[in-house]
């Protein structure tokens, strides 16, 4: 079948990765790619948010199946886009419909959700600019620090966490009076912060039944250690040490099923990934956040673990035989590690060349701001590549990409060299 990827970051240059090995995929379109992505399939230059130029795309190359990598395209519809077009209908889109983005698209409505289904996660209310008052009463009841969130999608950069009642009224007050985050914040969750150890849990589903992908962790922020600003990812690893059977059970008896459960329950149609964000204390796991994509960089950990055909999955998924589809998880530790542009999060160069791809041994790259320029590859964003490698252990696997990292050379290139460090 042919097949079309929508995104252009590290996460979906390892689905083409993935998807370019298996014996299903003729063709393999990637829309709008990167440098890296067009070494495994064909890069198109669409955006992932423009469904006509999509929908024309899929029926002159018969694409069949189309991969969402971002949450943008998904939040806006596109696979309702799909399904409602007689001529389309045929194309399994993986991706949650629209109503079912709303998990990741709006706060307050993945709250409402966990909270009707038992969904174990941190108390809330929800405020608008005409109930202010009532949320700066809301916060004078709970303890510092306070978890402000903005209601819609804000680049991930929506959610706030002051130290003091002070900032976090002043921050109250910027989102929804000013529209700090435009609409994004016309509403605004706050919710009672929970302490403990992050972790990822991903999960692909036909939105009946469910697969539970490895788990992983990621590390937001730019410095070592932790410090600093956050930023998309800097790198993963998986599986995380202290996901053992017991505790996936759990997290698949408390969290896993009753979300399936009231997805079925709210007539969701929803054919994807589910990235489930949870705090863990005390072996307790509470979520933290639904996002309806997978994660970048946790993707890049996560699918070269699989070992079954990924495509199979997928077409599982289109032709209701998902359930028994066979599915093999590599028990090796996997690690990647992002090399980005210095100066990033914040203002940074692009277009510096890129050399050093020959020297490469052992690990998998995986592009992500990159661009071929002149027949030269050049830097293209913040995050530039992720080199992952496996090991039997996570300092094996993280090793061998931090040897590849010395090895790949951009001008002002960085990357923190203590990728797991807390494992
Ligand atoms: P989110 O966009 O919801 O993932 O939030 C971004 C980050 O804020 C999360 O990855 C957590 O580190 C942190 N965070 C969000 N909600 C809470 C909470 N209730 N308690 C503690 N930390 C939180
Ligand atoms: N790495 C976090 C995310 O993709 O949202």
């Amino acid at each position: 079948m042919n097949v079309l990827i929508l995104g252009s970051g590290g996460r979906e240059h390892a689905f083409a990765w993935k998807i370019s090995q298996s014996s299903l995929c003729k063709k393999l379109f990637i829309a709008p790619g990167n440098a890296g992505t067009n070494q495994v399939g064909n890069n198109v230059n669409i955006g992932v948010n423009d469904f006509e130029k999509i929908k024309e795309l899929c029926i002159s190359e018969q694409v069949s199946m189309i991969v969402v990598g971002p949450e943008d395209p998904l939040v806006n519809g596109i696979y309702d886009f799909f399904n409602e077009d007689a001529s389309l209908q045929h194309i399994t889109v993986i991706g949650p419909s629209k109503k079912g983005a709303r998990l990741e698209g709006s706060k307050e409505f993945s709250k409402k959700f966990m909270i009707k289904h038992n969904i174990p996660t941190a108390a809330y209310q929800s405020f608008t600019k005409d109930t202010l008052e009532e949320g700066y009463q809301f916060l004078e009841t709970l303890s510092a620090p306070y978890v402000l969130k903005a209601d819609g999608l804000a680049a991930g950069k929506g959610v706030l966490i002051p130290e003091t009642l002070e900032e976090a009224k002043e921050s109250l007050k910027e989102m929804l009076a000013d529209a700090k985050f435009g609409d994004a914040s016309s509403k605004v969750v706050i919710e009672e912060h929970l302490k403990g150890i992050e972790l990822s849990v991903f999960v692909l589903t036909d939105g009946v039944s469910y697969k539970i992908l490895p788990s992983a962790k990621d590390y937001k922020r730019i410095g070592e250690g932790d410090k600093g600003l956050n930023t998309g990812g800097m790198g993963a690893i998986s599986p995380v040490p202290f996901v053992d059977r017991f505790f996936i059970e759990k997290v698949e008896r408390e969290i896993i099923k009753p979300t399936i459960k009231g997805l079925v329950e709210e007539n969701i149609d929803y054919k994807g990934f589910i990235f489930i964000g949870l705090m863990v204390e005390n072996g307790n796991p509470k979520v933290i956040e639904y996002n309806v994509r997978m994660g970048d960089p946790e993707t890049e950990v996560v699918i070269p673990r699989i070992k079954s055909d990924l495509l199979n999955l997928f077409k599982g998924i289109g032709n209701g035989s998902f359930s028994e589809v066979d599915f093999d998880i590599s028990e090796e530790v996997a690690a990647t590690i992002m090399l980005v542009s210095g100066g990033y999060p914040e203002s940074y160069e692009k277009g510096m060349e890129i050399n050093g791809f020959d020297e490469l041994e052992g690990s998998i790259l995986f592009h992500s701001g990159t661009i071929t320029k002149d027949d030269k590859i050049v830097t293209n964003g913040g995050r530039v590549m992720a080199i992952t490698s496996f090991g039997q252990d996570i300092n094996k696997a993280v090793n061998k990409s931090l040897q590849n990292a010395e090895k790949i050379d951009f001008k002002g290139k960085y990357y923190r060299k203590d990728i797991g460090f807390d494992l």
